[in-house]
């Protein structure tokens, strides 16, 4: 690493490299310094790169880190490059920020835990949820012990008609999936964050295509119907080996009322909670009663996501999202699709 700065360069120039990861750290330049940027559409890096001054631009990432010998890197690509941009970084000797999901499937995700492990870098996902307001608040109920065993939640990530209209979320060989993989993920991952990642026994899922492989109303851009290859919603129930249950619903078009739902709900045998807004419900003196936490600071996550990863490469350990964790939500997800795929429950 630099004597005082991390250089960083990026593996992806798309809209989440644009919109969130770029802007935060070129808030950051006391501590990190943006020093290259690639991309298979070279334009697009060289567009990133002019907007947000980094200096070099590639078309193939081997050829930057090679030429750049960045000391992290942040990997934005299409969920399949995922896995083989992390390790081409990791096997150079560079700390790896990776969007999420983790990979295709487990198989990557554990690769990608031993070449971390391997090299001695850093691998962590942007998992931005855990890092907001609302779940930082709720942990502390959580570790406090006010709800007491957390025996089920429900994880949703539902949308009524958002399917994406620009990448290639549409797209299962590029994305390995659609609103589990995409969206549900983030609430898979916030569950078991808060409860403290039990070990998964079995999954039982399905999924449906019914409304993205048509022409409709579009609340996030027009897809394609025709290359529409991913499921539009999917419910699941997982099993643990600690007892506990997890259901997860998820869409990216479902009728249904609200515009959008993204939450966790947990349940306790002395209390539960919703995480967006954060409540906590519970008995006391007798009485039912609702604790709501309307003061509290919901914050940007991917913010604070991405400056504990930075503090963690400069050595000051932080809590992120780790690789072993991530495969674990992987092997979830893997679950998942294997159960609707093959209509029978998996053990995992
Ligand atoms: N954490 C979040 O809330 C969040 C939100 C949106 C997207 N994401 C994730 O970010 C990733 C990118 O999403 P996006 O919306 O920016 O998509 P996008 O399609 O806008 O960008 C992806 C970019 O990767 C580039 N790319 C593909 N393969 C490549 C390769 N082999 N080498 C270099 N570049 C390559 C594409 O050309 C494109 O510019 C996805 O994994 C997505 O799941 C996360």
């Amino acid at each position: 690493m630099g004597a005082t700065k991390l250089r960083v360069a990026f593996i992806g120039a798309g809209q989440i490299a644009e919109k969130v990861h770029l802007p935060v750290l070129s808030q950051m330049k006391d501590k990190v310094e943006l020093v290259s940027i690639a991309d298979t559409a070279l334009e697009k890096a060289e567009r990133l790169a002019g907007k947000f001054l980094i200096e070099t631009t590639f078309q193939d990432y081997n050829e930057m880190l090679s030429r750049v010998g960045p000391d992290a890197v942040w990997v934005c690509t299409t969920n399949k490059f995922h896995a083989s941009a992390s390790l081409a970084a990791l096997r150079s000797k560079c700390h790896v920020f990776c969007e999420k999901p983790p990979a295709m499937n487990e198989v990557e995700a554990r690769q990608m835990l031993t070449a971390a492990e391997e090299e001695g870098r850093i691998l962590s996902f942007n998992f931005n949820y855990r890092f907001r307001g609302e779940t930082l608040a709720i942990k502390k109920f959580i570790e406090g012990g006010e709800l007491g065993e957390i025996y089920v939640c429900t994880a949703q990530a539902i949308r009524r008609r958002g399917i994406p209209g620009w990448g290639s979320f549409t797209n299962r060989d590029l994305q390995g999936g659609g609103p589990v993989a995409d969206i549900g993920v983030h609430m898979i991952d916030l569950a078991l964050h808060l409860m403290d990642f039990p070990e998964p026994k079995s999954i039982v899922a399905s999924t449906y295509r019914k409304i993205g492989n048509r022409k409709g109303i579009g609340l996030m851009g027009k897809w394609n119907p025709h290359g529409f290859t991913v499921e539009d919603s999917a419910f699941g129930l997982v099993k643990f080996r600690n007892g506990a249950t997890m259901i997860i619903e998820t869409a990216y078009a479902l009728n249904t009322k609200e515009r959008s739902v993204m939450n966790l709900h947990l349940h306790g045998d002395r209390a539960g909670a919703s995480l967006f807004p954060p409540e906590v419900y519970t008995e006391m003196h007798g009485e039912l009663i609702d604790i709501n936490l309307p003061f509290i600071e919901t914050g940007d996550g991917h913010k604070r996501s991405i400056e504990a990863f930075v503090e963690n490469c400069f050595g000051n350990v932080l809590p992120i999202p780790t690789a072993a964790e991530a495969c674990v939500v992987q092997k979830i997800l893997d679950g998942f699709y294997e159960s609707a795929d093959l209509d029978k429950t998996i053990e995992l």
